[in-house]
């Protein structure tokens, strides 16, 4: 057994769903959150700002003796992934090969989807792994990069016009297309998951990245022996800029209450 924290990072609130889901799936293990909330979002810079963004916040959560790392972001695993592994001597996983492994158990036709920021899209991350893994499958993307700001102002709600507006907007050269399974390759679509869910219709399955990198990472500290306790396990949450709005959205997309549990850092000079 390995009492340690598992530290989880993301440019914002996007990691979050992959926090909601490991406290469902390993409710014992204790979990330091970082959200770069100062930097947000990430998607749209260029790959060295992101990896060196990603070493500070890195660096950050080693000020906490971990026992694995989980990038709970698209753009920084796309971009960064194997650079953090050469530099650490810990467990790293990030989000796009779970995402991908799942959209192909997931996909009957073979024809399958990602939408992601602008920088994972440039990268080619998704649709290397996808082909490496199943060199037959025919894939198509879409950046969004409104996606991220808009879910950061909490508007993520089915029947707002804005988030209808642009996911409509962003979504309709991927429809009619014939896929039948999108990823939402960044960690913060999933909290737009009901309005994708509407735009693309029932027929399309959607793969929720922050979720498959939390059952991965259970697969993974199974494995090792390195689960934690079965119960009980708590969590810190720190963020780059205000408290105030994180505390807010944050306990409305886990479905409770972070109150006191989130504190203001910096991680420019980690
Ligand atoms: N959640 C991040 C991702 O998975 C958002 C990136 C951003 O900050 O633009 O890509």
């Amino acid at each position: 057994m390995d009492r340690r924290p598992i530290g989880v990072f993301d440019s914002g609130l996007g990691g979050l769903t992959a926090v909601r889901s490991l406290r469902s799936i390993l409710p014992g293990e204790n979990l330091v959150y970082f959200g770069d909330t100062a930097r947000v979002p990430y998607g749209g810079r260029s790959p060295e700002t992101i990896l060196k963004y990603a070493r500070q916040d890195v660096r950050f959560l080693r000020t906490f003796d971990l026992k694995a790392i989980l990038i709970a972001c698209g753009t920084v695993t796309s971009t960064s992934l194997e650079q953090l592994r050469r530099e650490n001597d810990l467990p790293m996983l990030g989000v796009v090969e779970p995402s991908c492994r799942a959209a192909l158990a997931a996909t009957r036709n073979r024809r399958v989807g990602i939408i992601a920021t602008q920088a994972s899209v440039r990268s080619g991350a998704y649709e290397r792994t996808l082909r490496a893994l199943a060199p037959e499958v025919t894939v198509l993307q879409q950046a969004c990069p409104l996606f991220v700001p808009l879910a950061e102002e909490g508007r993520t709600r089915p029947g707002d016009i804005v988030i209808e507006t642009v996911a409509r907007e962003y979504l309709a050269p991927l429809r009619g297309q014939g896929i039948d399974t999108l990823i939402l390759g960044c960690t913060h679509y999933p909290l737009l998951k009901e309005v994708i869910a509407g735009v693309m219709g029932p027929e399309v399955a959607l793969i929720d990245s922050g979720e498959e990198s939390a059952r991965e990472l259970q697969r993974l500290l199974s494995a090792s022996g390195g689960l934690g306790e079965p119960r009980g396990g708590g969590a810190i949450f720190c963020v780059s800029d205000r408290v105030e709005d994180f505390r807010h959205l944050a306990s409305r997309f886990l479905g409770e209450d972070v109150g006191d549990s989130v504190r203001r850092v910096s991680v420019e000079d980690a």
